[in-house]
């Protein structure tokens, strides 16, 4: 499926998939026109659990082969031979939208080599709450980014011929109860915030959306009609199928609600039965569920096929076995690794966020001495693949766990990135792996690395936090973090190496925010670099970064508050017993930094943040209306203009008229330092007062390579959809009305050029 090209400047030209889209459904209409009831039942209904070599299968009905889906969002889980990529956190945490459909192209890439028809991913949920399980496997608290690297992420994938699945559709924002909590969100708030990214995958022409485990104002996800059919289906004109999260459907009647293919698909793992199979050919043939009801739901999975031109000749047969990599008969140990490693490598380089770098600590510069410090640093007792699913903290922390993870095929430390470097320096390299045995005293025995931490130019002490899926707990960690420390002693491995050390840079591999008030302050704390989960290619990484063979420019995707209680939403942890949970999603359209922008609460480090080596200077900003329109479309723009809702359509929401530019922002960025870098220079809208919105929200960002006193002109534009508010009167996209204003800057409180937009 051939994909626009990939602009580091601002929004895409935007694809038009509608063609391919048509040509694939007169396909499978035409496929199943002679299909009985039964055959095109089996066609939506999985195999049930574990009755495939993959996570998810659907049978062969005649020519038609029948679907394997296999998780997941960074890697081909459970699979040998596979690369283990960046977590969405951190590929989100470069703004940078070529390395974002890279990572997609490469991951779906490696999907097709073994087979696999659907990759489950990307996920996109927004990490409403900090501690959020799954959180690293998305792209962090703003909408705006999520639904960029989402949209670039199926773009990527797509292109390689896998067909992507957008998750979990809705509200899957907690790990706790996650089957019993019904995420209660007013309608502006879903369509502004938590629905965007699956409308931006939409328009990346998304082939599956898989409905979650969650209710949505109280009715279950996978069975709620307003979400499938009314939104995800109607307003944004989605023409794939929706897949149940596993063992999410909850009855048969779910079909009528949206629903088109459930998974595994037995009701429970190993049940023997189903709410599709005989349920719902019974339904089909008693008149309870019509049956053009299932003909769309043949054709919808059918489509999807022809869609990716996964009929051509030569697509891959499934070559390994979820279920047990040492089955020779099954697993054919096909490689798909290429040369993604080298994407990982940028990936982790250019995701790491530098938040502090005083008295130039950064970068290394041929140190005489230095001493690693922390488990971080180290590889795990037993390997990097030592716990199933990845569910366990031992050793660097590269991914977190749960479905959304892979097995490694090797693990480069920091301690081997490190070394190499040391090994070129001439530089002398001590260490201290064990996190409790760190003391701020010297000590006497002069091999002990406390005592040797005294002495080195520089501390480099690693720590981390892991989080995961519900069904494994670490260290009573249920999926959610259970607060928003470091794990192993982390705090105390930080403050005990700079009581000693008074050049000690801090790196951080963590799943999400942490708490860092016990030491950022610290004056030995010289720097600090948010790692964020980096994947194979970790060592190398963090070593690009720390030695300047990268120059930072990763920004944070979320706000590093002061305090656990600073953040808008707190996990509901207190199911135990109840049949339902309310989690109501009071704070509105005010998650992460609207909130704490909104609330006047400082952070600790606000979103977007993040230093470089070198400076930038931004001048010379301009805004001016764009965009020529037909005739056909100039009532609704009047209309848009007016104020008024437009009307609603089927594919509303995705139409053309409303996400071309109609703004275009110019400025100047030059690099006013001595490194070679790149900046991310961000847009954030400021909608009149009348609107009701946060103070301030991102719309545009872009990515900008410049070596010393290069100087580039910036476009970003914004389109109609970027200025509206949802009216849930009306039920469209309007403008608000009086007048907006915009700035351009480092991060969400860094502004260094603020205009007043055009209109
Ligand atoms: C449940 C998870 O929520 C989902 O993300 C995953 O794709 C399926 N399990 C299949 O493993």
């Amino acid at each position: 499926l051939e994909p626009p090209p990939v602009r580091s400047d601002g929004p895409q030209d935007i694809p038009d998939f509608a063609p391919a889209w048509a040509a694939a459904y007169e396909k499978a209409k035409s496929m199943i026109s002679d299909f009985s009831v039964e055959e095109k039942v089996n066609i939506t209904t999985g195999v049930g659990w574990a009755k495939g070599l993959c996570v998810g299968n659907t049978p062969p009905v005649r020519d038609f082969p029948g679907f394997c889906l296999e998780d997941s969002p960074l890697s081909v889980r459970f699979a040998d031979f596979v690369t283990a990529f960046p977590a969405g956190i951190t590929v989100a945490s470069t703004w940078n939208r070529e390395l974002m459909r890279q990572r997609g192209a490469a991951l779906g890439k490696e999907h097709k080599g073994k087979g696999v028809n659907v990759a489950l991913g990307p996920m996109m949920n927004m990490g409403r709450i900090a501690a959020g399980g799954r959180n690293w496997e998305g792209f962090g608290a703003d909408p705006y980014l999520t639904g960029e690297s989402a949209y670039e992420t199926i773009l990527g994938m797509q292109s390689s011929g896998v067909q992507a699945c957008a998750k979990h559709f809705i509200d899957n924002e907690q790990e706790h109860f996650r089957t019993q909590v019904s995420s209660n969100v007013d309608d502006r708030t879903q369509h502004e915030l938590y629905a965007h990214p699956f409308l931006r995958s939409v328009m990346a022409g998304v082939a599956s959306v898989m409905c979650s485990y969650n209710l949505v104002n109280d009715s279950y996800a996978c069975n709620n009609d307003k979400m499938m059919n009314d939104v995800l289906k109607r307003e944004y004109g989605f023409q794939g199928y929706v897949m149940s999260d596993w063992q999410a459907t909850e009855s048969t009647l779910s079909a009528v609600a949206g629903l088109d293919m459930t998974m595994p698909g037995d009701v429970t793992f190993d049940s023997g039965d189903s709410y599709f199979g005989g349920n719902l050919t019974t339904f089909v043939h008693n008149g309870t569920i019509a049956s053009a009801r299932l003909d769309d739901m043949a054709t919808r999975i059918v489509a999807a096929w022809y869609y990716v031109h996964q009929d051509d000749e030569g697509y891959p047969a499934v070559n390994f076995n979820a279920f047990n990599n040492y089955d020779e008969a099954t697993n054919g140990h096909v490689n798909v690794q290429e040369d993604h490693y080298k994407i990982v490598r940028e990936i982790g380089a250019a995701g790491a966020v530098l938040l502090k770098n005083e008295r130039g600590a950064l970068p290394l510069n041929k140190p005489k001495r230095i001493v690693i410090v922390g488990e971080d640093a180290a590889p795990g007792l037993y390997g990097p693949n030592e716990f199933a699913d990845q569910g366990g903290d031992d050793g660097v922390l590269a991914m977190g766990w749960g479905s959304g993870t892979g097995n490694f095929p090797y693990l480069i430390t920091p301690l081997e990135g490190i070394q190499e470097r040391a090994r070129k320096d001439g530089t002398g390299v001590f260490w201290n792996f064990d996190n409790w045995g760190i003391t701020p005293e010297p000590g006497t025995n002069p091999n002990n690395a406390s005592q040797l931490a005294l002495v080195q130019d520089a501390a480099l002490v690693f720590i981390n936090a892991d989080s995961g899926e519900q069904y494994i707990n670490v260290d009573s960690n249920e999926g959610d973090r259970q607060n928003l420390t470091a794990w192993n002693n982390g705090d105390n491995v930080v403050l005990n190496t700079a009581a000693l050390n008074n050049n000690t840079i801090v790196v951080v591999h963590s799943v999400g925010p942490l708490i860092v008030e016990p030491w950022i302050d610290h004056p030995n704390v010289t720097a600090v670099v948010w790692a964020n989960i980096a994947g194979q290619e970790v060592g190398n990484s963090i070593a690009d970064v720390l030695y300047g063979e990268y120059n930072p420019s990763g920004k944070l995707v979320y706000t590093i508050a002061k305090r656990p209680e600073d953040y808008p939403a707190q996990l509901n942890d207190g199911g135990v017993g109840q049949e339902i949970i309310d989690v109501d999603y009071t704070e509105g359209l005010f998650i992460d930094y609207r909130h704490f922008d909104a609330k006047n609460i400082e952070p600790r480090f606000e979103f977007g943040f993040g230093l470089s080596y070198t400076s930038f200077k931004y001048t010379n900003l301009k805004a001016r209306k764009v965009g020529s329109t037909d005739d056909a479309e100039n009532a609704l723009i009047a209309n848009w203009e007016d104020g008024k809702a437009t009307p609603i359509a089927e594919g509303s929401s995705a139409a053309l008229w409303l996400h071309e530019p109609y703004i275009k922002v110019t400025f100047d960025i030059q690099n006013t330092g001595d490194l070679a870098g790149t900046e991310i220079p961000q847009l954030y809208l400021h909608y009149p007062a009348s609107a009701a919105e946060p103070p301030s929200v991102l719309r545009g960002f872009a990515n900008v390579k410049l070596v010393p006193n290069q100087l580039k002109k910036v476009e970003l534009t914004l389109s109609r959809y970027d200025l509206s508010v949802w009216d849930v009167v009306d039920q469209g996209w309007r403008k608000a009305e009086g007048v907006y204003t915009f700035s351009v800057g480092q991060s969400s409180r860094k502004f260094l050029l603020k205009g007043t937009l055009p209109l």
